[in-house]
């Protein structure tokens, strides 16, 4: 039985404890470099006390980025301002891993607090966008996209390949790749999105293709000892979760046998309309139905916020890994307060030592 301040170990990779840095898109790099504004946000996060910190949704090419800020990966020199974040995050005891994706149709938007819709045709921050099938998300995500041709979609596979070289040349130890919210590769799995008529589309095996490849070719090329990771959205709340769900475990195995090492469990985000139960860890059953069947190491997140309520998922075996994202943002020191609050023995240790030190004495006082 674990509990959530005890390591966790994947391949060659330890986490101090069970607690990540969910992704978390920050909407200001400029060209897709990050920059010092991302270099104190992931810093804070490591020196806060999580074990994993995840960079942001980073674009596999320009046309993959949510919106012209978010930060990218289809260039060395994207690769070499990232190296130094990554030293920030081991220095202070974290494992440092970044999520790539493509956002496919909902690419080329505004950030989330400038309208979080689509930059408008004429605008040249904009472009078009590419998707399986040329369906709009709807609602101020509007745009059309542009059918995916053969040559675009071995193009993205590869970016997804040359990109997870590059993270590698970064010193990143845990990738993870974006399959889910609506982006590129939910976008070919969900029904909503694809309405192909070539092996890309139609058939559950057909839709999970574009998935299967691209895990398989970004394997072959990022190293066996370090995990490698997807987030999937397992459900959309469409009224039609059972067979969405029994879907996206079957693939999930299936990515297993391809050298997926890690699953974690989110919301597909494929519709515009879904009526999504949102409540406190609402997704800790789906997780522990996905970690179950697919007996694959697993996190979720949504709504975690406690640290009772974290611990929990952990210690009755729904996860190995909780995600937290807003809890963090609020409080990078959330898991040192986290670590205090449960009781753990010297809780200031899951920090850096310039921290923990005071802190332990400050407390034994
Ligand atoms: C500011 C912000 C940016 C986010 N960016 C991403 C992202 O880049 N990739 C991703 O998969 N999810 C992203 N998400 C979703 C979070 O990773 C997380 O799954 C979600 O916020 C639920 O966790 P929470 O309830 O702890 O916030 C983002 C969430 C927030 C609040």
């Amino acid at each position: 039985m674990a509990s959530l301040f005890d390591p966790f170990t994947l391949k060659d990779v330890t986490l101090r404890n069970r607690i990540a840095a969910s992704p978390m898109c920050q909407y200001s790099a400029n060209d897709g470099l990050v920059n010092d504004w991302h270099n104190v946000h992931l810093g804070s996060l490591a020196r806060g006390g999580a074990g994993l910190v995840l960079v942001e949704a980073t674009g596999v090419s320009p046309e993959g980025r949510i919106t012209p800020n978010c930060v990218g990966l289809w260039n060395d020199e994207q690769a070499a301002a990232l190296a130094p974040n990554v030293q920030l995050i081991k220095d202070a005891g974290a494992v440092p891993g970044i999520q790539i994706g493509h956002a496919g149709r909902k690419a080329s938007a505004n950030r989330p607090w400038e309208g979080d819709d689509h930059i408008p045709a004429g605008d040249p921050r904009g472009w078009e966008t590419i998707a399986p099938s040329p369906i709009a998300y709807g609602g101020g995500l509007s745009k059309v996209p542009h059918e995916m041709t053969k040559a675009d979609i071995e193009r993205v596979k590869q970016a997804f390949v040359d990109s997870a070289k590059r993270a590698l040349a970064s010193g990143f130890q845990w990738l993870v790749l974006h399959f889910a919210h609506g982006y590129l590769a939910q976008s070919f799995l969900s029904k909503h999105s694809n309405q192909r008529t070539d092996e890309y589309g139609g058939s559950f095996e057909n839709r999970s293709r574009f998935l299967l490849e691209t895990l398989k070719a970004v394997r072959a090329v990022w190293p066996e000892n370090l995990p490698l990771a997807a987030r999937l959205g397992v459900i959309e709340f469409d009224g039609n979760d059972e067979e969405t769900l029994g879907e996206a475990i079957e693939l999930i195995k299936q990515m297993k046998a391809e050298g997926l090492d890690f699953i974690d469990v989110s919301i597909g985000f494929s519709l515009g309309k879904a009526d999504i139960p949102w409540g406190p860890a609402f997704l800790g059953p789906i997780a522990a139905r996905v970690r179950r069947e697919t007996a694959l190491p697993a996190s979720t997140s949504w709504y975690i916020s406690t640290p009772q309520q974290a611990e929990g998922l952990v210690r009755d075996g729904s996860v190995d890994l909780v995600m937290l994202a807003r809890p963090l943002l609020a409080d990078p020191h959330w898991p040192y307060k986290a670590a205090t609050e449960l009781g753990v023995e010297k809780p200031a240790w899951i920090l850096p030592a310039p921290y923990a030190h005071w802190l332990n004495r400050y407390r034994a006082a």
